[in-house]
């Protein structure tokens, strides 16, 4: 599949080495073309389906560059957070308690269909979820059922199972997927690291 992956943080360049691995065609989008990376709306344009990977409190700014026309109809998978470490610590998590970056990107880019993920796990879980011991989960949730099935069978190739991909729903669910930060930064500080994440009994 034709992907675009706007980001060239950490976890923009994880998921697109993944996605070439698997045999996708990949161009990373950045504010500025360099070696690897095009122009954002050059990287949107290319992909069928896009994945957000810019900074969370840049992302609407980086998508308005990248051109709503290239949204239009296509996955979007938004693996922003929102981290405001202006003030030092404990860093404020979140864009308020009755909205999301997940939302505000489905409101700012109607056309495009939504579908949060990722965002709960660190770059290298999110492609090798095996990383971490035992049995654990990873969220989706958007507007569009399609959509997040289109997801849900990528994320089967960077090792998730499908059993332990829970769907929580509409897109406000992202409120809840971004503001459970605050817990994995505490818990990252709890383990000594990175490679953990939460398992939902039932
Ligand atoms: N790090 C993780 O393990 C992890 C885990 C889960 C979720 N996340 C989330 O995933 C996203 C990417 O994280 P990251 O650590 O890889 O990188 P990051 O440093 O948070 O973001 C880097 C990207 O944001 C773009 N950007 C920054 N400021 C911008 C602005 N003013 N206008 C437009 N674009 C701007 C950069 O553009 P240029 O390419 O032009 O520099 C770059 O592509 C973030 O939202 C983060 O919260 C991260």
């Amino acid at each position: 599949m034709k992907i675009g992956v706007l980001g060239t943080g950490v976890v923009g360049r994880t998921i697109a080495g993944k996605l070439r691995e698997l045999g996708h065609d990949v161009l990373v989008g950045s504010r500025s073309a360099g070696e690897d990376a095009v122009p954002f709306a050059d990287a949107a344009a290319h992909g069928e389906l896009v994945f957000n990977c810019t900074n969370g409190n840049a992302s609407l700014e980086a998508l308005n560059a990248a051109g709503a026309e290239n949204f239009a109809g296509k996955v979007l998978v938004d693996v922003s957070n929102a981290i405001d470490a202006s003030r030092g610590r404990p860093f404020v998590i979140g864009v308020a308690l009755d909205d999301s970056l997940g939302e505000q990107i489905q409101r700012a880019f109607p056309e495009a269909r939504v579908v949060k993920a990722l965002n709960t796990v660190n770059a290298d879980v999110m492609v090798n979820p095996a990383s971490v011991p035992g049995e654990h989960d990873l969220f989706v949730c958007g507007n569009d059922a399609d959509a997040k099935a289109r997801v849900v069978e990528l994320l089967q190739g960077f090792g998730w199972p499908p059993e332990r991909i829970v769907d929580l729903g509409d897109i406000i669910a992202a409120r809840g997927q971004e503001l459970y930060l605050a817990l994995w930064l505490s818990l990252m500080s709890a383990v000594g690291g990175a490679a953990l994440n939460i398992h939902v009994a039932r």
